[in-house]
C-alpha cells in the first residue's frame, strides 16, 4: 500500500482497522479512560488513555505515513504540541525562529519561553545568510514556517536545514499551511514537523487538534513524556474527527487550490484598489517553491490602499465569514492587524509590514464565482 491517497483513506494499514472483529470500516472511538488487565502480571499495551488511547494510536500512525516518520503524536491542540516540541530545550539553549510566525508562538515564546531562559533570535529565514549569521555556540534549533504567515513567502527547508545540519542543529517546521499533501519536511531535511491540525487536516472548523511527528528517537521519547506527564493529549471523539478530515485531504486541498487560483485571478483585476498580493511562489520565491511544494494551499493576503476601507471590506462580505483561523470548508476573512497577529506589538507588525489595510483570506470551498460576487459587492461598500 503506498499511494499517498490511499495512505490517507486507511492510515497505517488495513490491520489497524481490523482489530474489533466487527467488520467496522472506521477505526472506534475508543471513549475508555482505563483498560482492564486479565491478570496483575500481564504486561498489557493499553492502560490509561493518557499514556495511550487506540484512537489517538490510530491518528498517530496514519501522521506518521503520511509524512515519512517514524513517529507521530497527537496533541489538545496547535499550540500544545509547539509546546511540547520546545520542551525539548533547556536555560542557556538559542533557538533561530522566523520573524513571522503565528502570533500565538510568538506569545509563547515572548511570554513564557524567554522567561525560562531560552534565548531566540528572530530573523528573515527566507534570507539563508540571515539565518546562519544568526547561529550562536548555544543554538539548538532553526523553527520556522515553510510558509509564512501572513505574507505567504515560501522559506526553503532543503536551505536551512542544510544550514541547520552543518552547525549540528535541529530544524523544526510547522507546516499547519501545507500539509503532508504539499509537502513533507522530513523527506527535505527537517527533523521535526508540527502541525495544527485543526487547520486543513481536520479541515471542518470542527475540532482543535494538534500532532507532530519525527525520526529522531531521543525528541520522540520527550513527546511522549510531554503527553504522559503534562497531559495536553487529544481526547478520542477528537482523533476520530481529524481521522475523518484527513481522509478526504487531497480531495479538498486540490479544490482550495483551484478556487485560490480563481479569487487570485479576481483580485489581480482590482489593482485600483489592491497594492499587493501576496500568495505562495510571488515573493522572488517561486524557484523555491516549484521545487519543495507541490501546491500552494488556499490562503491569499492582501493590502487594499487607500481607496478602500479595510474593516468595511471584511464588515461587509456576507458569504466569507469575518472570522480568525484557516484551511476549512467554508471560506474566512479577517484583518491580521487586528485579529491573528495583535499578540505582536504595534512596533513588530510594523517593522514587518502587517498596516491595518491587509486583509487574509482562507479560500474555502464555495463556487469562486460566489466567492468572487461576495467580494465584489464588499469592495463596492468599502469604496471611500
Ligand atoms: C501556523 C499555525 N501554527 C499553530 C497554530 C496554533 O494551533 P491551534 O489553534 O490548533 O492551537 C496556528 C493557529 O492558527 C497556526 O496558524
Amino acid at each position: 500500500m503506498t499511494g499517498f491517497n490511499t495512505k490517507l483513506v486507511f492510515g497505517k494499514g488495513l490491520n489497524q482497522l481490523h482489530d474489533n472483529n466487527t467488520g467496522a470500516v472506521n477505526v472506534p472511538i475508543y471513549q475508555s479512560t482505563t483498560f482492564a488487565f486479565d491478570d496483575i502480571d500481564a504486561e498489557n499495551k493499553y492502560d490509561y488513555s493518557r499514556s495511550l488511547n487506540p484512537t489517538r494510536e490510530y491518528l498517530e500512525d496514519q501522521i506518521a505515513v503520511l509524512e515519512e516518520a517514524k513517529h507521530g503524536y497527537a496533541f489538545a491542540s496547535g499550540s500544545a504540541a509547539i509546546h511540547a516540541v520546545f520542551t525539548n530545550f533547556k536555560p542557556g539553549d538559542h533557538i533561530v525562529v522566523s520573524q513571522n510566525i503565528y502570533g500565538g508562538t510568538f506569545r509563547l515564546i515572548n511570554d513564557y519561553l524567554k522567561k525560562l531562559d531560552i534565548e531566540f533570535t528572530q530573523v528573515d529565514t527566507q534570507d539563508l545568510d540571515a539565518v546562519e549569521a544568526a547561529i550562536q555556540d548555544n543554538t539548538k534549533a532553526i523553527y520556522f514556517e515553510p510558509i509564512d504567515n501572513p505574507f505567504m513567502k515560501v522559506t526553503s527547508i532543503k536551505g536551512v536545514s542544510a544550514i541547520a545540519k552543518k552547525h549540528g542543529v535541529l530544524t523544526i517546521v510547522d507546516n499547519t499551511f501545507l500539509t503532508p499533501y504539499f509537502q513533507q519536511p522530513l523527506t527535505l531535511g527537517a527533523d521535526v514537523v508540527i502541525h495544527s491540525a485543526t487547520k486543513y487536516l481536520g479541515g471542518h472548523s470542527d475540532v482543535i487538534a494538534g500532532l507532530v511527528v519525527t525520526n529522531d528517537d531521543a525528541i520522540g521519547d520527550q513527546l511522549y513524556f510531554c503527553q504522559n506527564a503534562v497531559g495536553g493529549i487529544l481526547a478520542p471523539e477528537d482523533c476520530m474527527l481529524v481521522i475523518r478530515g484527513i481522509k478526504t485531504l487531497s480531495v479538498r486541498l486540490d479544490r482550495h487550490v483551484q478556487n485560490a487560483k480563481k479569487v487570485l485571478d479576481y483580485l489581480e483585476t482590482k489593482s485600483d484598489f489592491i497594492n499587493r498580493i501576496y500568495y505562495p511562489g510571488r515573493f522572488g520565491d517561486a524557484d523555491v517553491a516549484k521545487d519543495e511544494l507541490r501546491g500552494s494551499g488556499g490562503v491569499i493576503s492582501f493590502e487594499v490602499n487607500d481607496r478602500i476601507d479595510p474593516k468595511k471590506l471584511v464588515n461587509n462580505t456576507k458569504l466569507i465569514w469575518l472570522a480568525v483561523s484557516l484551511g476549512s470548508v467554508e471560506s474566512l476573512i479577517e484583518l491580521p492587524y487586528f485579529m491573528t497577529h495583535v499578540e505582536l506589538p504595534v512596533a513588530e507588525r510594523e517593522k514587518v509590514g502587517i498596516t491595518p489595510s491587509l486583509v487574509r483570506l482562507s479560500v474555502g470551498l464555495e463556487d469562486p464565482e460566489d466567492l468572487i460576487a461576495d467580494l465584489e459587492q464588499a469592495f463596492q461598500i468599502a469604496e471611500k
